[in-house]
């Protein structure tokens, strides 16, 4: 059961249909990312947070690819899925989904799929003053209220909500807005869905119009307002998009903050969603790190560093200017300070890699992996073409080619274009290149 007072499990309907035509891209609305995360997904977890019996996500625009992110995304969760094929309104979804409400008898929340910045608090209660039979709404006070419902009230109780496109030149000045988010009792919701008409400006079914059929029916809408009235964005436009990263960026580096992450500038830093960072690890400017990556204890990254996905760093390693990683793993206080590309590399601990070191991953067809061991040195301006393999305490010379294929023995030095073992080649008399034979210190 979940935080509801009811003590029966909420189920929650979230509304993700909509083709987001404002938005102009291809992608559907609810697929976009903040932070490296879809917009579905930071409701979904609201969601789940309630411990709902189920949730039931309306879709409709690029369904397909909708419920193949969410199942992949939620392999366990109690989600169905209900297709709206048109969106003839907000009323007409939640119409759509009434089929999977039939077995239920919790009370209803709705989302609207677009509001990522809802907090688990609001939904918990909003839940508890809808109370056991009761119907509850969030409201929010917007300095413009640009766009949303507004709350009409009688004597200072709320009579019902009016759209923006049907609002009089007088009702458009209320300032108090209806954010989108709402806990039904599921029997009156259930018997009035089918009252709903489109008789309207845009023609559409409004859930909004069964808030006033409660209040026409002598029944009592509670009013939640928001404490933080950003909680109320909805995404719409990718200007609404860019407003919603930076809030969701802003509460994703306070999180690293508080669990001992020092960040040095939290302006210019750019964490994902999802991302683990250890106690003591020093986070320095410019540095954007996307969802999934993983960092140790004591780690320093930065500044101007770009980790990325399959990135793993243990306890002490550092990853220093100019460097991008992706699917690395990185060693316990291993090194790799400037100006390097680390692509499927898995490298142990206590290795140094000089400046300008590339793990050269792709053929052209396919990504290939290069093994780097521990206390390994590989000197600056190395090229190690995958796959490649360098044993531990092994070392490189600068500017080195390591051809594919090639398995660096353990501390062995290779030096050269392409490179060959030091050791072999001094014995064997035969004259080198020269010159590419010393690591750089890095
Ligand atoms: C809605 C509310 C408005 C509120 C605002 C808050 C209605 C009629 N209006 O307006 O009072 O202030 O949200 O952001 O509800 N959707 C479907 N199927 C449809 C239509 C919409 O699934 O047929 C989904 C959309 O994908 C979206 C959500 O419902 O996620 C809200 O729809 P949207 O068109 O964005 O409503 P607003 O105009 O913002
Ligand atoms: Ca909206």
């Amino acid at each position: 059961m979940g935080s509801t007072t009811s003590g029966r499990a909420a189920s929650v309907v979230i509304l993700a249909a909509g083709q987001g035509t404002r938005m102009r891209s291809k992608l559907p609305k609810v697929l976009h990312e903040l932070c490296g995360r879809p917009l579905l997904g930071y409701v979904l977890d609201r969601a789940l947070e309630l411990r709902p019996e189920r949730v039931i996500v309306v879709t409709g625009h690029g369904a397909q690819d909708v419920e193949t992110w969410v199942r992949d995304a939620y392999p366990d969760a109690p989600i169905r899925f209900v297709l709206q094929a048109e969106q003839n309104g907000t009323g007409h979804a939640v119409q759509v989904a009434a089929s999977e409400l039939a077995e239920t008898d919790g009370p209803v929340v709705v989302l609207y799929g677009d509001m990522p910045l809802l907090r688990r608090e609001t939904l918990e209660a909003l839940c508890t003053e809808a109370g056991v039979d009761g119907t509850a709404m969030t409201t929010a006070t917007p300095e413009r209220p640009r766009g949303f419902g507004r709350i009409l009230r009688a004597s200072g109780v709320f009579r019902a909500i009016v759209e923006e496109r049907d609002a009089s030149p007088e009702e458009l000045r209320i300032r108090e807005v209806n954010v989108g988010v709402y806990a039904f009792a599921r029997a009156d919701l259930v018997r009035l869905l089918p009252r709903l008409t489109s008789d309207n400006a845009q023609g559409e079914v409004y859930l909004t119009d069964l808030l006033g059929l409660l209040v026409e029916e002598g029944k009592v809408v509670a009013l939640h307002e928001l404490e933080d009235e950003r909680e109320a964005i909805g995404i719409n436009t990718l200007a609404h998009l860019a407003e919603a990263r930076a809030a969701i960026q802003e509460r994703i580096l306070e999180e690293h903050l508080a669990a001992g992450v020092f960040i040095e500038d939290p302006a210019t830093t750019y964490i994902d969603y999802g991302v683990e960072i250890g106690e003591g690890t020093r986070v320095l400017p410019c540095t954007v790190i996307r969802a999934g990556v993983k960092i140790g204890a004591g780690c320093e990254v930065g500044p101007f560093t770009h980790l990325r996905v399959g990135t793993v760093l243990e306890d002490g390693a550092e990853i220093g200017n100019f460097t991008e990683t992706k699917k690395s793993r990185v060693g316990k206080g291993t090194k790799a300070k400037h100006l390097s590309y680390l692509g499927d590399a898995q490298i142990g601990a206590g290795t140094n890699i000089g400046a300008g070191t590339i793990f050269a991953n792709y053929d052209g067809k396919d990504k290939h992996t290069t093994v780097v061991g521990e206390r390994a040195f590989i000197g600056s301006g190395t090229v190690l073409i995958a796959p490649c393999r360098v044993g531990d305490g092994a070392l490189t010379g600068g500017g080195a080619v390591v051809t594919r294929h090639t398995e660096i023995p353990p501390n062995e030095a290779w030096v050269g274009v392409p490179a060959r073992s030091l050791t072999k080649r001094t014995a064997s008399t035969t004259t080198t290149e020269g010159g590419a034979s010393g690591p750089a210190k890095s």
